[in-house]
């Protein structure tokens, strides 16, 4: 995975957080070793103090691969946390990684397409974390909001896309509809007056969205 930061920051960041131990630490590394797409360490750190912060009571996640950015969140604060993956053998790993941490109580893993799920689910999550295929982030949004509490934040991982979503130059075709979906999403995310948006260029880079509670909406319209 190419770093948007460059390697140099990147290399410091990593070497400087502290390092995630045991169960983990293990995730870590097979997710490594195997290729899985695992929130990187300096967003997976941003993410846990974002939840540690706004101390959500529900969570709402799109994308559990195998279990660990649900775990970090977990670990992180009180929150019951609902999560989607549509894989089976993600789904299995991540429930076998959830049991082994005693997160069982506190983390719901549903098996199936996040859009379906998710429309399925009451409302009232008060921190949603988009994290399941890039190209599908735009309807997984308009999902969430429908599934947000007032006033609740958004999170999607993977908006920068390895830098192509903020590069001029040509991109190959086998990229160009997913680098012109997350362009276009990103234009709303920071155009739309219903939300205020902040990009960071972390990890994969991720839009943090605040939706504003309406009578917040009527003030500045
Ligand atoms: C980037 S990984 C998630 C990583 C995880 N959030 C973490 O940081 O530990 C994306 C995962 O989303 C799953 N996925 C992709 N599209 C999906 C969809 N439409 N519904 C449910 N899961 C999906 C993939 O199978 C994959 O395991």
């Amino acid at each position: 995975m190419e770093h948007i930061t460059g390697q140099a920051v990147t290399d410091y960041l990593r070497r400087t957080l502290r390092p995630e131990t045991g169960r983990l630490h293990e995730m870590e590394e097979y997710a490594r070793e195997n290729y899985i797409p695992i929130i990187q360490r300096e967003a997976g750190r941003f993410l846990s103090v974002l939840v540690a912060m706004l101390k959500p009571k529900r969570i709402l996640e799109m994308g559990t691969a195998i279990g660990y950015s649900a775990l970090l969140m977990a670990n992180a604060c009180e929150a019951q946390i609902t999560t989607v993956e549509r894989d089976e053998e993600m789904f299995c790993q991540a429930i076998e990684n959830i049991s082994a941490c005693g997160m069982k109580d506190r983390i719901r893993l549903l098996h199936g397409d996040a859009e379906t799920e998710v429309r399925n689910l009451p409302g009232g999550f008060d921190f949603i974390f988009i994290d399941a295929a890039k190209g599908q982030s735009p309807v997984h949004f308009a999902l969430a909001l429908e599934k947000l509490a007032p006033g609740g934040v958004i999170v999607t991982d993977n908006v920068l896309y390895r830098g192509t979503v903020a590069g001029e130059g040509e991109v190959g075709h086998k990229h160009r509809t997913i680098i012109t979906r997350l362009r276009e999403f990103l234009d709303m995310l920071c155009k739309d007056e219903r939300f205020d948006t902040a990009i960071l260029p972390i990890g994969d880079g991720m839009a943090i969205t605040k939706v504003k509670e309406s009578k917040e909406t009527e003030k500045c319209l």
